[in-house]
């Protein structure tokens, strides 16, 4: 019965570790992902002066500053809920405008790990603009 146990945690472990590395190549450059789909409106370096970001009512964020406006900590999950969309943000809610999150998944359709790397795409961007901080 152990041994039987043992043999199921073993080949979990092995497809986890498998699903673990798909994802991570599917992930790729986190720069990529914030160029391609954050920059036209954040701005390449993030201070929120990109090129479509005039046509806003709403001013774009400089997202540079996140931490520094939360007493020196970076607010992982407050940037991620505002990518995948389980947080509401204007610029990002409107029907013209895809919430990224279902965008990313969209993409990944019949993707068998499409939730996971849709986590770890939302968690790639929200690494690169950690690094944004000044
Ligand atoms: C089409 C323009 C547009 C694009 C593209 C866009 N954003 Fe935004 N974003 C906005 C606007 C506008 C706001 C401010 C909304 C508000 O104040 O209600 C915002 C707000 C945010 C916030 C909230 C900042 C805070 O203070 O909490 C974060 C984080 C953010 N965006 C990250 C991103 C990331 C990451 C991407 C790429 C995956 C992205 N945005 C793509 C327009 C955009």
């Amino acid at each position: 019965m152990h041994a039987f146990v043992f043999a199921l945690v073993a080949m979990f472990s092995t497809t986890v570790l498998l699903a673990a590395v798909d994802v991570w190549a599917a992930v790729d450059a986190s720069a990529a992902l914030y160029l391609k789909y954050c920059s036209s409106c954040h701005g390449d370096e993030g201070k929120g002066r990109g090129p479509v970001s005039s046509d806003f009512k709403v001013k774009v964020p400089d997202l540079t500053t996140l931490s520094k406006n939360n007493k020196g900590v970076y607010p992982l999950q407050r940037v991620m809920s505002a990518i995948d969309g389980t947080r509401k943000v204007h610029g990002h809610g409107d029907p013209a405008m895809p919430v990224w999150g279902e965008a990313f998944k969209e993409e990944l359709k019949g993707d068998k790990y499409a939730e996971l790397t849709t986590l770890r795409k939302t968690q790639a961007i929200a690494d690169y603009i950690a690094k944004l901080q000044r």
